[in-house]
Parts: structure tokens; C-alpha cells; sequence
């Protein structure tokens, strides 16, 4: 018995900024931006608004595209960073939102790979046999995160949310593999160390900075570069196909230079590789399951496709999973 992916869905906050509208708040420019990442706008959650409220419109959507109810369900998981409270977890929120009571939910946190990470643990799990159905999502908002006079980070995140509908089933399709890796060794090239202290564009500044992201880019880029064409190698291998075999990679959109660093060290032509890194910026554990759910909508994945998802992040962590679409 494997996993399958059966619907997908996504949502964002209501507010869009574009590097324009950063040019008036910093020092900074479009052309920057848009050349050192590729990104052009990106969805920030305001004051008041709350991110499980995206991420419930996210799960149902997928719901309704799998044709099921919430009550179909045997657990959640969500792949984040950005729950509002220590705990509960974000999980237990979205549960009592879909109005559910008693199935297990829960958090996974691996910041950019938290959907990657949780997609692994579903997909464990529903081969012992716990589980058939299972509400994956990948919900982060890191734009509330970061120092928005740092113009290294600042223009980087944005918020939203991805979620996907997993059945177990039997037969070639679904889940074939997926390899995880961690290095705490390397916490402090992405951190954030006080946790759930909010700082949406709207608000006030910061007045401690310390309570923002810190990152050490340059390094970071290198080592997720070196990491992803390694795991995508890994997972591709463990699993007897070759990179010819897959139909297309859906990476963590997190800087399309990093994006397409790792195609050229693959070998991969450019339009096996999808990307949205333009519209949403870096939308951590949401950025893989938004983009499968735009490359299924635009017609990019077929049945019977090997589709391979990767990413990396804070932690650092890394990892890819390869599915029989
Ligand atoms: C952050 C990142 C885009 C910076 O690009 P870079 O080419 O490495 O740029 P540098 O940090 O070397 O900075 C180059 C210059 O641009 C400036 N700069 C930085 N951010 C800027 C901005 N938003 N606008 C204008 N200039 C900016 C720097 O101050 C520096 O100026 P200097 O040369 O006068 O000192 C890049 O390192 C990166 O993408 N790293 C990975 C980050 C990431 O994806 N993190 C999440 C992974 S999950």
C-alpha cells in the first residue's frame, strides 16, 4: 500500500507588494530584486488577518477537489514555522477550523522543507497502515518575520499557504521515495530567535531587531545550491530512474538564481523546472505545495509522471520526495 496525492489547493493573504512599492519604504530597487531572486511581488498578512484562516481556505479547496469532506479525514499535518501561539500547534487550530474534533494533528517544523518533511511523514505512516486520508499543508509568513528596514531580507518572504489531499492505495502510483537531511551545525545562516513576535508591514517597526529574521545569504545560497542538487541526485537514484525519466521538478521557490544553479548543475532543461518565485517571493513551507498546485492547474503534470519535489532551509534542512503522478 502507498500515498497518493490526490487534489491540491492553495491560498494567500489579500495584500500584495510589489518591489515598487519596497522601492518607496527602502533602499532598494526592482531591478535588484528582480535580478539577484526573480522575484517581482509577494502577499504579506496584515494586522488582524491570520494565516490558519489561509490555510483553511487552502485545505478546502483541495477537499472539495478531492471530493471530500472534512470529516473524511484521519489526520493533519502542516509544515510550518508561523504558528500564532507556542502551542497549540497550528495543526490543532486548523482541526478545530475545519471542525474537527479528535483525529491526530500536528505540526512538523523544518522552516522551507516543512512540506517536504511532512509529505515524507504521511507517507510513512500511511504505508504502516495508520492512516488513508490525510490533510498535508505547507502554511508559512515569514514577511512577519523580518526587520523591514533590512533590505536583505525584507524583500525576500512572502505568505500564503498549500495543501494536498493524500490517500492510501494501492498500485505504481503515489509516493515512490523520499530522503531527508538536517545540519544544526549551520543554525545560524537562517534564524529567527524569538519566536512569535510579529512584525506585518503594517505595523509599527520593530523595536527590538533581534526578534528578526537573521541570515547569512551568500553562504546560505551556496550551501542550498551543493544541498539540493545532492538530495535530488539521492532520492532520483534510491528510487532506479534516471533525471531523464523525470517529467518535471518542483523546487522551493526561494531565488530563481538558486533555482536555476541547481538545474545547470543537473543538467535539466529550463522548462522541466517550474517556477513562481516571481509572484509569491519566498513563501517557505507554502512555496512547494503552491507551486504543484499552479503547475497541476496549468496543466504541467499528466498521469503516470514523475514529478520530484525539493527544498531547503533553516536548520538547515533539506529534502526531496519523487511521486508516480
Ligand atoms: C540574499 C541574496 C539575494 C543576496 O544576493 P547577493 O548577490 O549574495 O548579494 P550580497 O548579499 O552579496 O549583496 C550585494 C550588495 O547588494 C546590497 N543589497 C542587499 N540587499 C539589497 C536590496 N534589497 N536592494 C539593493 N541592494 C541590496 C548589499 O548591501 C551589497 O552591497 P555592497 O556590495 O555595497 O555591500 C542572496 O545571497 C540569496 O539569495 N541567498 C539565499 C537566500 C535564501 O534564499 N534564503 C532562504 C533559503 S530557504
Amino acid at each position: 500500500m502507498g500515498s497518493r496525492i490526490v487534489a491540491t489547493g492553495r491560498a494567500t493573504p489579500r495584500t500584495v507588494i510589489t518591489n515598487h512599492e519596497l522601492e518607496r519604504r527602502m533602499d532598494t530597487s526592482d531591478e535588484w530584486i528582480r535580478t539577484r531572486t526573480g522575484i517581482s511581488q509577494r502577499y504579506t498578512l496584515c494586522t488582524g488577518e491570520s494565516l490558519v484562516e489561509v490555510a483553511e481556505r487552502a485545505s478546502r479547496e483541495a477537499l472539495a477537489r478531492a471530493g471530500m469532506k472534512p470529516e473524511d479525514l484521519e489526520a493533519i499535518i502542516v509544515g510550518t514555522v508561523s504558528s500564532d501561539f507556542g502551542f497549540p500547534s497550528f495543526a490543532c487550530q486548523l482541526q478545530h477550523r475545519l471542525g474537527l474534533t479528535s483525529i491526530p494533528a500536528f505540526d512538523v517544523a523544518a522552516a522551507c522543507s516543512g512540506f517536504i518533511y511532512a509529505l515524507s511523514v504521511a507517507d510513512a505512516t500511511m504505508r504502516a497502515g495508520e492512516w488513508s486520508r490525510v490533510l498535508l499543508i505547507g502554511a508559512d509568513a515569514l514577511s512577519t518575520m523580518v526587520d523591514w528596514n533590512d533590505r536583505s531580507t525584507a524583500v525576500l518572504f512572502g505568505d500564503g499557504a498549500g495543501a494536498a489531499v493524500m490517500v492510501s492505495e494501492p498500485g505504481q502510483r503515489g509516493v515512490l521515495g523520499s530522503i531527508l537531511r538536517s545540519a544544526g551545525q549551520h543554525w545560524d545562516l537562517l534564524s529567527v530567535r524569538n519566536r512569535g513576535i510579529q512584525s506585518p508591514i503594517d505595523a509599527e517597526a520593530r523595536t527590538n531587531q533581534n526578534d528578526a529574521i537573521k541570515m547569512k545569504g551568500p553562504e546560505l545560497f551556496k550551501i542550498a545550491v551543493k544541498s539540493l542538487e545532492d538530495i535530488t541526485r539521492r532520492v532520483i537514484e534510491r528510487a532506479g530512474v534516471t533525471l531523464d525519466d523525470i517529467s518535471l521538478i518542483i523546487p522551493h521557490q526561494a531565488n530563481l538564481r538558486i533555482i536555476n544553479a541547481v538545474g545547470e548543475r543537473l543538467g535539466i532543461k529550463p522548462e522541466k523546472v517550474f517556477t513562481n518565485v516571481d509572484r509569491y517571493g519566498n513563501t517557505s513551507a507554502a512555496s512547494v505545495p503552491i507551486a504543484l498546485d499552479e503547475a497541476i492547474e496549468s496543466g504541467r503534470i499528466h498521469d503516470n509522471d514523475l514529478v520530484l519535489l525539493n527544498a531547503c532551509g533553516g536548520g538547515l534542512t533539506w529534502g526531496a520526495n519523487l511521486i508516480r503522478w
